[in-house]
């Protein structure tokens, strides 16, 4: 626990843990709102920070990596989203503001098994097939009792 001035206190939710958790409710934000959303939450590198912005940020900010880091990071992330946006060839952040959003689907439709080839169910089957048959199940519980 971090002393401040003889105090102390949980933190709040913070840094990589919380990027798909932040990326998820921009994309909500940006999807339900029509004033600018500030991308916060897992910001460390420009990527990080790029992900935001195709989600729909129109700004985004850094707490814990700054902290950890110094304020440096964020010339490496102004240098890396800068040569990021010239090798696509936008000219300002509006050009991709966003893009990603019409990609973002619930999870349960992205992940269907029907679009997996007929090689890879096949596989998927035998798998399941083999974690639940009893000669398995058997030996999972001997090995179990031994440990
Ligand atoms: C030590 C610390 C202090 C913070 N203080 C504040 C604060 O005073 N007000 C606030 O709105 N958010 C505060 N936050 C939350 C951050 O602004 C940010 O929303 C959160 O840390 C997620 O971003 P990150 O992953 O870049 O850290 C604080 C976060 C940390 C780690």
């Amino acid at each position: 626990m971090p002393d401040v001035g003889g105090k102390s206190s949980h933190g709040g939710y913070c840094g990589p843990a919380m990027k798909p958790v932040a990326l998820h409710l921009v994309s909500c934000a940006a999807k339900a709102v029509k004033i600018p959303v500030i991308g916060i939450g897992g910001i460390g590198y420009w990527n990080d920070a790029a992900e935001h912005i195709a989600l729909g940020a129109s700004i985004t900010q850094v707490c814990t990596a700054a902290m950890h880091y110094g304020f440096r990071i964020v010339e490496d992330m102004i240098d890396g989203l800068s040569a990021y946006m010239d090798d696509h060839g936008f000219r300002s952040i509006t050009d991709f503001r966003g893009r990603a959003l019409q990609n973002v689907k619930d999870w349960e439709t992205s992940t269907s098994t029907t679009k997996l080839s007929p090689t890879l169910k096949k596989i998927c089957a035998s798998a399941a097939n083999f974690a639940t048959s009893p000669v398995r199940t058997a030996r999972t519980s001997a090995s179990s009792l031994t440990r």
